[in-house]
């Protein structure tokens, strides 16, 4: 049976005061579930990953951050390495954010090679992955999910598959409040259940955790959650309000 998994990505909002407690108020509202019945992550810009470690103590809300760089160290002015994420405390790491293949460029190359270097430095990688507009109404859905899956995971073998989370974020439902339907999502959730299972096997296909993103509310989590293949959410806009996000991560429960 497979956990739900829940993450609040705040993108390239809140500061030093409101980071904090926010992550503290959803440390409260999530005691007793936490960690225990749903996995929870709240996934602040890097700079804040500190204070919101401290913040959650030793509460089971893990930590994780929006991006990643491949390298150990060295010359890459603005970068931030696996190891710098671990020695703040991060577990997680989204690889492949569609604004950062969309808005910042990342082709499929890089997030692999992200992905790779999250696993090597013991980090739990969640590769994003989803269709723009454009491909959905061509009926090119599967054939760009399908790209992103099998670039992305290039060189991970079965094992290395239980530390990874899938999240599908079809691009035209973030931030547009435009959700995929509930069908619209288990269809894409199952196909990429099933293509696991052909690259992989049949355990990795059970037993991998991919997460719907976009547009996700207080009042549309739990349908969305209930379908069979969406074992949680990668929440936005709605994981920046205490009581909405605690509201989606008791929808998982
Ligand atoms: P919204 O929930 O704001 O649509 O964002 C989804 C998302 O991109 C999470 O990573």
């Amino acid at each position: 049976m497979r956990k739900p998994f829940v993450a609040g990505n705040w993108k390239m909002n809140m500061d030093s005061q409101t980071g904090p407690a926010l992550a503290q108020g959803v440390a409260e509202g999530t005691s007793g579930v936490a960690g225990d019945s749903v996995t929870v992550a709240v996934i602040p810009p890097f700079v804040y990953l500190p204070v919101v470690q401290a913040a959650v103590g030793s509460s089971k809300v893990a930590v994780g951050a929006q991006d990643i760089y491949f390298e150990e160290k060295g010359a890459f002015t603005g970068e931030i390495s696996p190891a710098m994420l671990k020695d703040v405390g991060c577990t997680y790491v989204l690889c492949g954010h569609s604004e950062r293949r969309h808005v910042l460029g990342e082709t499929d190359e890089i997030v692999n090679k992200k992905l790779l270097a999250s696993l090597a430095g013991e980090l739990l990688p969640i590769l994003c992955v989803g269709e723009l507009l454009e491909e959905r109404d061509a009926g090119q859905t599967e054939q760009v999910v399908e790209r992103q899956i099998r670039a992305g995971l290039a060189g991970v073998d079965a094992a290395k598959m239980a530390q990874v989370t899938i999240a599908y974020e079809p691009v035209w439902a973030i931030g547009t409040g435009r959700t995929a339907t509930r069908e619209q999502a288990q269809e894409v959730h199952a196909f990429i259940r099933k293509l696991l299972g052909e690259i992989y096997d049949a355990s990795v296909a059970a037993e991998i955790r991919i997460q719907y993103g976009g547009s996700v509310k207080p009042d549309n989590a739990k349908e969305l959650m209930n379908e069979p293949d969406v074992d949680g959410c990668l929440v936005g806009g709605a994981s920046l309000k205490v009581d909405d996000f605690v509201a989606i991560i008791k929808a998982a429960v």
